[in-house]
């Protein structure tokens, strides 16, 4: 399901595929940007994780993974874009592809622990905040959710 907008293209990939491009995007950005350790960072979600990258160019500049917690109850992880590609709606398109995939798959809620400082990037995609802020590899996030009945198309 490749969906694209403007020169951003984004694919709907699998872990064993992709590979090598979902871990260069998630290594510049959570281990040499944001420092989080490499065993929480692959953590072995991987290979059963749907996957999603984005391409400027053909270069990978973008990603993010699906898990599906339950029948009724998706979870979106490691959304990720490179620093120097922000703010270009590459980070937005991602998860608007990666919303409509988990609506085709007829789940009706999905689950973000949001890095704080993202809390509005998640916000404009009408997610809700749940809970109080916790610690998670040793960032600050907030539990945020999206039901899907009320999202956007
Ligand atoms: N704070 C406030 N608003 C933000 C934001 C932030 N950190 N990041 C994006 N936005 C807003 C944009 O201004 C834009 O608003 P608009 O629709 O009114 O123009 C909208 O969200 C979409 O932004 P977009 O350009 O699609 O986002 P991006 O491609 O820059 O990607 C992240 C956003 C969060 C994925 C990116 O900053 C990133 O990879 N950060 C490092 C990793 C990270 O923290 N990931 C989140 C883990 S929970």
């Amino acid at each position: 399901m490749p969906s694209q907008s403007s020169n951003v293209l984004i694919k709907v990939v699998s872990y064993s595929d992709y590979k090598a491009d979902i871990q260069a995007v998630r290594y510049q950005v959570f281990q040499c940007e944001q420092q989080v350790a490499p065993e929480l960072e692959f953590d072995g979600e991987d290979d059963a994780a749907t996957h999603l990258m984005a391409y400027l160019s053909h270069s990978p500049v973008g990603t993010t993974r699906i898990r599906y917690l339950s029948d009724r109850l998706a979870k979106i992880e490691r959304v990720a874009v490179i620093a120097q590609h922000r703010g270009l709606g590459i980070g937005r398109e991602l998860m608007d592809v990666a919303i409509a995939y988990v609506r085709n798959q007829g789940i009706p809620e999905i689950k973000i622990n949001a890095q704080t400082h993202a809390r509005v990037f998640y916000d404009k995609l009408g997610f809700e905040q749940h809970g109080d802020i916790f610690d998670e590899a040793g960032i600050p996030h907030i539990e945020m959710r999206l039901h899907l009945e009320n999202s956007r198309e």
